[in-house]
């Protein structure tokens, strides 16, 4: 499974690509907004860290403004993917850019259908925001059961992108449930590398090694 980080914290990313834990990066508006920075350069900086895809968003509702939109975001870098909401308009653009040979993210599914929608307009990505559908009381991981079991049946290419990831148990899930990709926020992934039982074999160990004496090298 892919590691996406959700973010537009460049500093964030650098660092966790350093671990080899960034296999590309999602951002939104609202994450632009909370970086304080400017959305083109912020999406520039990002495409220089890692070669993989980069989804930065259009804001047009429209297909017509989504197309000129994507058309300056695509100029970036060839690891732009151009993220459009599914609705009617984003899926004539999601067609319209992958035809072309753009990559595309299909963002802001709740639904098996809608996802089926996605893979037929030739999405790249599909994102279902597991978290949001938490939030409303069903179980946001059904969702990407029944998304792989649909396009397992038809063999689409259209890869799946867990979003909306809150804690390690929906990465966890997304693994088994044989998830192409999973977008998190930078401290979700931390949360993977920690284990009480490491801190203390560490603990155990370094003590051990200090009574030895010794030193490497
Ligand atoms: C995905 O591409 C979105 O940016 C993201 O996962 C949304 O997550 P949220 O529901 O925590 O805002």
């Amino acid at each position: 499974m892919k590691f996406f980080v959700d973010t537009a914290d460049t500093a964030e990313i650098r660092d966790l690509a350093e671990s080899g834990l960034v296999d590309g990066v999602t951002t939104n508006p609202s994450l632009i907004h909370k970086s304080g920075r400017k959305f083109l350069e912020v999406v520039e900086e990002i495409c220089g860290i890692t070669p993989g895809p980069v989804s930065a968003e259009v804001v047009a509702l429209d297909h017509e403004t989504m197309m000129k939109e994507a058309e300056v975001l695509r100029k970036i870098a060839d690891n732009v993917a151009i993220k459009v909401p599914l609705t009617i308009d984003g899926l004539k653009t999601c067609k319209a850019l992958t035809s072309d040979g753009t990559m595309v993210n299909v963002t802001l599914c709740f639904s098996a259908n809608q996802a089926l929608l996605a893979a037929k307009a030739g999405a790249t990505f599909i994102s279902p925001f597991v978290g949001r559908h938490d939030d409303i009381g069903f179980d946001g991981m059904r969702l990407i059961e029944d998304i792989r079991l649909i396009y397992d049946n038809y063999m689409f290419d259209t890869e799946i992108l867990v979003a909306s990831v809150r804690h390690p148990v929906h990465i966890l899930e997304a693994a088994k449930l044989g998830a192409d990709v999973m977008t998190a926020p930078p401290q979700v992934i931390r949360q993977l590398i920690k284990h009480p039982l490491t801190d203390k074999g560490i603990e155990g160990f370094l003590a051990d090694w200090g009574k030895t004496g010794q030193t490497i090298g």
